[in-house]
């Protein structure tokens, strides 16, 4: 299965691709975790990436698109994927075609969730990250179990740098500009979801939409 999430930053794309890469043995192919990555490795796609990111900018479609062009490549996405984050303007979404068209695939389902901006700012304001791993907490929404460590690694939680509020509403209103011109870009194939709910709720939504509960 190929999907795509599209959503507000914290909408909660990663936290819901994360639950079902176990359900349908895909990856989540998180273009912002690959970034980050890129930034702590300080590779020249990173230093040049940090720029936008932390003022909450899109890095430029070109860097994005081969990055992705590479990603490909690798041998877990003959199986399928779960795309997170990309593609986010239409230019993406036209190299994806592309890139795909190349491999002899086919998009199955583009999800958008549907969270309202306040709630966003909200849930930013408590978002922990594991940094290697990707793996996301929420101070209230979804503690981890000890206070601020990771509960895989009982490594040290992190906050990212572009959570905080102002950055936060820069991303939102880039993703009203340049992202959500992508709902008509995919009308034929689209789902809407009520991010807003519960996770455990917003989860079992997908599960049914998706016809594997
Ligand atoms: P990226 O990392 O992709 O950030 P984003 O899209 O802004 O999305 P987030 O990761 O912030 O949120 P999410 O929707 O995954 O929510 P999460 O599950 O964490 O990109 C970062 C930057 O990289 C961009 O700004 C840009 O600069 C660059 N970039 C990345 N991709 C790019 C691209 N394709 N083109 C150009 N530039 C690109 O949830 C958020 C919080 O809420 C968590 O704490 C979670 O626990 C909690 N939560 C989740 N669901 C719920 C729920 N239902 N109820 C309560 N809490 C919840």
């Amino acid at each position: 299965m190929r999907l795509i999430f599209i959503g507000p930053p914290g909408g909660g794309k990663g936290t819901q691709a994360k639950l079902l890469v176990e359900k349908l043995n895909i990856p989540q192919i998180s273009t912002g975790d690959m970034l980050r990555g890129h930034v702590k490795n300080q590779t020249e796609l990173g230093i040049e990436a940090k720029k936008y990111m932390d003022s909450g900018q899109l890095v430029p479609d070109h860097l994005i698109l081969s990055m992705m062009s590479k990603r490909f490549q690798d041998p877990d996405c003959t199986r399928g994927y779960i795309l997170d984050g990309f593609p986010r303007t239409i230019p993406q979404a036209e190299g994806l075609d592309n890139l795909i068209e190349k491999l002899n695939q086919k998009l199955d389902r583009v999800i958008i969730l549907e969270v309202n901006d306040e709630i966003i700012v909200d849930r930013m304001s408590g978002r922990r990250i594991h940094l290697s791993s990707g793996r996301i907490y929420h101070t209230k929404y979804n503690p981890p179990i000890n206070d601020n460590k990771d509960d895989v690694t009982n490594e040290e939680l992190s906050i990212r740098k572009d959570d905080e509020e102002e950055t936060v509403r820069d991303r939102l209103q880039v993703y009203h500009n340049l992202t959500s011109p992508l709902i008509d870009y995919y009308k034929d194939i689209i789902s809407i979801v009520n991010g807003s709910k519960k996770i455990e709720d917003v989860h079992k939504k997908l599960i049914k939409l998706l016809g594997n509960d």
